[in-house]
């Protein structure tokens, strides 16, 4: 990304700015970086717990905590390719599951992204081979939340 930013006329924008307008392959790259740096911010080996008004608003779209964790990982898992699946506000604070392909963030359609797992082969490979699913579904255990709800 930074071999690529001098002479795209992007110099001195914020990283989410970059991949907000980015083409090509600069915008593979940026976002890479931002998604990356959001996944691994919001892992922790003693990771914050959620709070009630998140659990109430995960509860009052997806009907339960278990139940937007099992949405999640479903698109996850059945993301064809490589990519990541997140979750996201919309601009009247609806939280959102969405599926993006290769370096995607939800920010290029005016989401606010909150928290990422990363589905391309390299994340899980090494550890969990082809079980895709269970690699998601062990991922929970280190979500910081307060790092997730400081991005809203
Ligand atoms: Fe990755």
């Amino acid at each position: 990304m930074n071999k690529m930013l001098p002479g795209s006329g992007l110099e001195g924008l914020s990283l989410t700015n970059v991949v907000r307008k980015a083409q090509g392959g600069l915008f593979n790259n940026a976002g890479q970086v931002l998604n990356h740096a959001m996944y691994f911010a919001q892992f922790s080996s003693t990771p914050h717990p959620m709070s009630d008004k998140l659990a109430a608003m995960l509860a009052e779209t997806f009907g339960s905590v278990e139940a937007f964790k099992k949405e999640f990982e479903q698109k996850g898992a059945t993301l064809f390719g490589s990519g990541w699946v997140w979750l996201s506000a919309d601009k009247n604070g609806k939280l959102v599951i969405t599926q993006q392909r290769n370096a995607e963030n939800p920010l290029t359609d005016g989401l606010s992204p909150l928290l990422t797992f990363d589905v391309w082969e390299h994340a899980y490979y090494l550890d969990y081979q082809n079980r895709r699913a269970d690699y998601l579904a062990a991922l929970w255990q280190y979500v910081d939340w307060a790092e997730v709800e400081n991005r809203m």
